[in-house]
């Protein structure tokens, strides 16, 4: 056996396996070179009958054939797993840069409403703190959505602009049994008088729920809107607690800790009353229209219980005290999946609706 023999035996190795397309071909092909009864296998088992001089010069060689047809094989294997790949794909095609959005149209899966996360979301943690959730009616008279409220006849939250109020003089619907003239709720503060008059102090409660507003619309406002009420009646209740409580339900709604600003704000029925505004996330304070470019978004309006209040909803404010707020639902929906016109929300688009999680 010559060098030049081996050269022979490479080149026939080459020229099958450049025939081959199958796996198991090459897998047979390599097993005749350098299996156990391969050629090459032969020819290092006769190396032993050589004499010394000739097994020291031709020895490497035949082990370097050796490792030569070992990783042409590898590589030819690896080229035939590529080729088969991208014939599948020449017929097969899926686009992986597709974003969910399309993914989710094409399959006609519905989503839930970004609020209807977000709310559940934050139900469960009031619910870990040991909150009650109430509902209310959409429909309510000027006790619940006012008086009980301390807010007085003349508060221009009672202004026509503001109030879509029922007055058809011919409806029965139109005032209660009280002759208290009928609305639809301007916010879910109505919730704290029929929570109040439902149960005895201590208790926390929140109650998420549409409210509605005569005003004009555009990137952050809307007619219908949701809010998320909520209250805590005890004793010795104080700001603290109404900010730590505040504090948290923001970490845990996005993860990290939100700038917030505590500012002195006037509502009748919070003494005192404060806006707790976040730094909005939309344009990270640059200035954007849903924070009417001021870089902060209130959210958050709260404050201490007032007296009268608590006298409205049978409570008596020597004994007790507490606090409440009233979290602007659709705001932290925008926040949170940076949504930066509150009219989608409404729209009812399947377009809009379907980014989010699918049911
Ligand atoms: N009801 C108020 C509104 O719609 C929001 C609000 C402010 C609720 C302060 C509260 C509160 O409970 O303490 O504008």
């Amino acid at each position: 056996m010559s060098i030049t023999n081996l050269e022979e035996i490479r080149e026939s190795f080459l020229e099958k396996l450049f025939m081959l397309s199958k796996e198991a071909d090459v897998l047979n092909l390599k097993s005749d070179f350098i299996g156990k009864n391969g050629i090459v296998s032969g020819l290092l088992k006769s190396l032993k009958d050589m004499d010394p001089e000739e097994r020291k010069s031709f020895g490497p060689k035949v082990n370097e054939l050796k490792d030569f047809i070992q990783e042409k094989t590898s590589l030819f294997l690896n080229k035939l797993e590529v080729d088969e790949i991208n014939e599948k794909l020449s017929h097969d095609r899926i686009d992986t840069t597709l974003t969910e959005r399309v993914q989710v149209k094409v399959l006609k899966h519905g989503g839930y409403h970004p609020r209807t996360i977000i709310q559940q979301e934050i139900e469960d943690i009031f619910l870990s703190m040991g909150f009650d959730i109430l509902d209310g009616p959409h429909i309510e008279d000027e006790f619940h959505n006012f008086e009980a409220l301390n807010i007085p006849k003349d508060h221009p939250a009672r202004d026509m602009q503001d109030t879509f109020w029922f007055h058809d003089p011919n409806s029965q619907l139109d005032v209660d049994g009280g002759g208290k003239k009928r609305l639809l709720r301007t916010h879910t503060s109505t919730i704290q008088v029929r929570g109040m008059l439902s149960r005895k102090p201590p208790f926390r409660f929140i109650a998420p729920g549409v409210v509605f507003r005569c005003e004009r619309t555009d990137a952050s406002h809307e007619m219908v809107f949701t809010q998320l009420e909520g209250m805590m009646v005890g004793k010795d209740i104080s700001v603290s607690n109404l900010i730590y409580f505040m504090k948290t339900i923001l970490r845990e709604i996005f993860k990290k800790d939100v700038e917030v600003r505590l500012r002195p704000g006037f509502f009748p029925f919070v003494e005192p009353g404060f806006e707790l505004d976040i730094r909005c996330l939309i344009c990270e304070g640059r200035g954007c229209s849903v924070c009417k470019h001021i870089g902060w978004l209130e959210l958050l309006p709260c404050g201490m219980v007032h007296p009268n209040v608590l006298k409205s909803g049978g409570i008596d404010p020597k004994e007790f005290n507490g606090f409440a707020f009233g979290l602007g639902l659709d705001r932290l929906v925008m926040m949170k999946y940076g949504i930066d016109d509150i009219r989608h929300l409404q729209s009812g688009d399947l377009r809009f609706n379907s980014q989010f999680k699918l049911y």
